[in-house]
């Protein structure tokens, strides 16, 4: 029987893990997202809902993970055989691969444009030009597909490393270097005049503008920022340390992931005010705005290419934890060799995940094919996002909080914890009752059932 590798330490799991979180979420959808749902408001609703859907989540993934020591099928094949509950890790790794349809995608324009920002394509960048290079990368049949290709085999070539060499040593050295570079832009983009303009359109707290529909974003966000609901952190948490404190883990997560977001948006939105641009969500704000005020401000060419950077190392470390899922499920389940299990994994992403990047945008080559208004890429990021996350997170609670062996639970999550022994009460509580009667709303609601 082969050994199954682990992470080294409990800062190699926190690294790994928060590696997986910080994504190209925190840069586009968090700040912007919280910004136009009341700022501080928002901030308090959106910790609410880590606190009550997030953390305990998460902590019953790692649960999963660490308990069996298993891929996210096996895991609940192993505490459930033969039942349906393995379907829970059907689910995830389905998840992951939609979701990485188009996750690599958009990272490969990120690529894309730290090329560019290095070949110093935006020296003399205009609103129009700044439009029309992104309106061209979007149409072009060959660009973006180059470079989703790039993007993936350098996750491939990282995942083919193994869990200590690849994943470890790549999200323990990036992580550090990307809150430097963060810290780096923030300073600029605070000492510009009119800075504060943006600090407030983040922080400004505004209950009027809390409605159930920023109730329900705030939730998907939590849900989409850690990872959740796709066999990520059942994964991961099958390679951590045995005595690794999974509250404390879990915990400081969610923090320094909202420290990431925080951090991006006061790099992003003082920058966008003091130039006197509007706040845009998305790939605009990304790819057109962000490239317009770094290229006018002094030192700008080396903030873009350093905000760039960043970016491409968030969105990397983000897949190789989603890619992570069908490689340990093909290789513990279906017995193939690591390499294989990676090689097959990216080769499927990009077969169907050149489907949205070509379905981008009306002009581009499939832009033609829609369903009831949606492309591929709108239909890969809808299904996963708001239809399978929230379903499996739902399930996860059900099986946690009702099915699973509480003492089973008790021992594994007490493991390293001293503070276990007064959370898990409260644990138990929100995970039976609260988690799973949010979560059953945020997808009533996103399939259209119930209207908020
Ligand atoms: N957490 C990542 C982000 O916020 O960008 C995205 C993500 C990564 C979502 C991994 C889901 C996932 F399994």
């Amino acid at each position: 029987m082969k050994t199954r590798e682990t992470f080294s330490s409990g800062l190699a799991v926190f690294f790994a893990t928060l590696g997986s979180a910080v994504g190209l979420g925190n840069i586009w959808k968090f700040p912007y997202l919280t910004g136009q749902y009341g700022g501080g408001a928002f901030l308090l609703v959106y910790l609410a809902c880590i606190v009550f859907v997030g953390l305990p989540v998460m902590l019953g993934e790692f649960y999963l993970g660490r308990r069996t020591r298993r891929n996210a099928v096996g895991a609940l094949e192993k505490l459930a055989p033969g039942t349906p509950w393995k379907h829970i890790g059907t689910i995830g790794v389905a998840a992951a691969g939609l979701i990485m349809f188009f996750y690599s995608s958009v990272a490969g324009w990120v690529y894309y444009y730290l090329f560019k920002a290095l070949r110093g394509d935006f020296a003399a960048v205009t609103m129009e030009s700044a439009k029309a290079q992104f309106g061209a990368l979007v149409v072009s049949p060959v660009t973006p597909v180059v470079w989703q290709a790039v993007v993936l085999a350098v996750v491939a070539g990282i995942l083919i490393m193994g869990v200590k060499k690849g994943i470890e040593r790549i999200t323990k050295t990036l992580m550090p270097l990307l809150f430097v570079l963060i810290i780096a832009c923030d300073l600029r983009a605070l000492t510009l005049p009119g800075a504060a303009d943006g600090v407030s359109f983040l922080f400004a707290v505004d209950f009027g503008k809390l409605s159930a529909a920023a109730v329900l974003t705030a939730l998907g966000l939590a849900f989409f920022k850690l990872s959740l609901g796709m066999g990520c952190m059942i994964t991961y948490g099958s390679y951590f340390t045995h005595d690794n404190d999974l509250f404390a883990t879990g915990a400081k997560v969610a923090l320094s992931d909202t420290l990431v977001s925080l951090l991006a948006g006061l790099a992003i939105f003082p920058t966008v005010f003091a130039f006197g641009l509007e706040p845009g969500a998305g790939p605009g704000l990304l790819f057109m705005t962000i490239p317009l005020v770094f290229s006018q401000m002094p030192f700008g060419a080396i903030l873009l290419t350093a905000f760039f950077f960043l970016a491409a190392i968030a969105a990397t470390t983000a897949m190789i934890s989603l890619v992570e899922v069908p490689v340990a499920y093909l290789s513990e389940e279906k017995g193939l060799t690591r390499s294989r299990a990676v090689l097959l994994s990216v080769a499927v992403i990009f077969a169907v995940g050149i489907l949205a990047t070509l379905s981008v945008d009306k002009g581009s080559l499939l832009g033609g094919y829609t369903l009831m208004g949606r492309g591929f890429f709108d239909w890969f990021d809808y299904i996963s996002s708001n239809i399978m996350l929230p379903l499996g997170g739902l399930l996860i609670a059900l099986f946690i909080g009702r099915f699973a062996d509480k003492a089973d639970i008790v021992r594994e999550l007490s493991a390293g914890s001293p503070a276990a022994a007064r959370l898990l009460p409260v644990y138990f509580f929100i995970l039976r009752y609260v988690t799973p009667a949010l979560l059953l709303v945020i997808f009533l609601s996103s399939v259209g059932v119930i209207k908020l």
